[in-house]
């Protein structure tokens, strides 16, 4: 039997550059060389010293890849990039490395679209994608609720945030709270010591009238301005803010939303799984509610460990790999990043 073939995936769309290898849907190697600490101070990640980071970690998180999968590059069968959408100068640096590789090693290269990266990578732990899912995408520059009849060519956007990522709005609050960034790991702790019900949120677009509209969408300003005003009102009122009480309510107000929504379009949809990822997806209330309300419907939930659902090149390479498999047309050498890259839109 033939060796399945050889994928080096890169991402570098935000504040991660990413090296995976995987030969079929077998892990080999997941570096990953974070700049979050370069932002930590801003409050926020920085496009350009993120494209400067991307740029200095580039060929030692490749090296670094290569050591840990026991492989030479000449190995290789194909590359796969992050094409968009994300941050246009940090994909420009992942862009130009693969296809610096792609010519110099003469192989083919895939320019993929980073949701559809996120949906793929379960496949490394939890065996073949059923055809048709629904994924549930949440970090910190999206929230979208996807239809994928197949996640090499047909992924179809049912829903998206009309305004913050569900990621952004943990870093938000964490912020109000007086907590480090990225806010979403801080508040899943102080949750943890914190009555969920302390507090009655709102829960966006979630009326009748909402939902008529905006059925699979998701809105956060709401929220956000309501514990932004919560706290104020308890500093001005002369109280201490319970600060894990109130990070156990906004995290139960967007979990209780994120996972009705994706269990409706489960159900809507007559679709019987439901993947989770992105690096909401390592909430630990997430986790817990979205298995207990898919229990209850009968869906079968697939969430990837928490290294996997946040921004990693193993999840390119694996939907590189998947590409290759079903014998998709690779990219053009010329193709360009795209930024705002469509989720309908795969390959480049
Ligand atoms: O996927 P990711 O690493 O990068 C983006 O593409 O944005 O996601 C980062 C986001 C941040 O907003 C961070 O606060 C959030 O994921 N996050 C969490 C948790 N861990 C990371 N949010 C809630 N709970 C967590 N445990
Ligand atoms: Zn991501």
């Amino acid at each position: 039997m033939m060796s399945e073939p050889l994928i080096l995936g890169i991402e570098t769309s935000c504040d991660e550059t990413g090296v995976g290898i995987v030969r079929g849907t077998t892990l080999l190697a997941d570096a990953v060389a974070s700049s979050v600490e370069q932002h930590a101070r801003f409050g926020g990640v920085v496009p350009e010293v993120a494209s400067r980071a991307h740029l200095e970690a580039m060929v030692p998180t490749i090296d670094r890849a290569c050591n840990e999968a026991g492989i030479k590059l000449d190995d290789v069968d194909a590359i796969a990039v992050t094409a968009g959408p994300g941050l246009a100068g940090a994909l420009l640096v992942g862009v130009a490395a693969a296809k610096t590789l792609a010519l110099a090693l003469n192989k083919p290269i895939y320019g993929v679209n980073h949701l559809a990266a996120h949906v793929c990578v379960d496949q490394l732990e939890h065996g073949p994608l059923s055809e048709p899912s629904i994924a549930l995408l949440v970090s910190g520059g999206h929230s979208s609720l996807l239809l994928v009849p197949d996640v090499t060519q047909d992924v179809i956007q049912l829903g998206q945030t009309i305004d913050d990522a569900a990621g952004e709005a943990f870093d938000k609050i964490a912020r109000v709270l007086g907590l480090p960034f990225p806010g979403g790991p801080y508040i899943d702790a102080a949750a943890k010591e914190g009555n969920p019900e302390a507090i009655s949120f709102p829960r966006g677009l979630t009326t009748p009238k909402d939902l008529a509209k905006h059925r699979f969408d998701v809105s956060f300003s709401g929220l956000k301005t309501a514990v932004a005003r919560w706290v104020e009102q308890e500093q001005r009122t002369g109280n201490s803010v319970m600060v894990n009480d109130v990070a156990a309510s906004f995290q139960e107000a967007v979990v209780d939303v994120l996972t009705r929504k994706a269990i409706d379009a489960c159900l809507s949809n007559d679709v019987g799984t439901l993947v989770i990822g992105g690096g909401v997806a390592a909430n630990s209330r997430l986790r817990v509610v979205a298995q207990q309300r898919c229990t209850e419907h009968g869906i079968n939930l697939r969430i990837p460990s928490p290294g996997l659902c946040t921004d990693n090149g193993a999840m390119v390479a694996a939907l590189g790999s998947e590409l290759v498999k079903r014998g998709r047309s690779a990219s053009q050498l010329t193709f360009a990043m795209d930024s705002s890259m469509n989720v309908t839109t795969v390959v480049a």
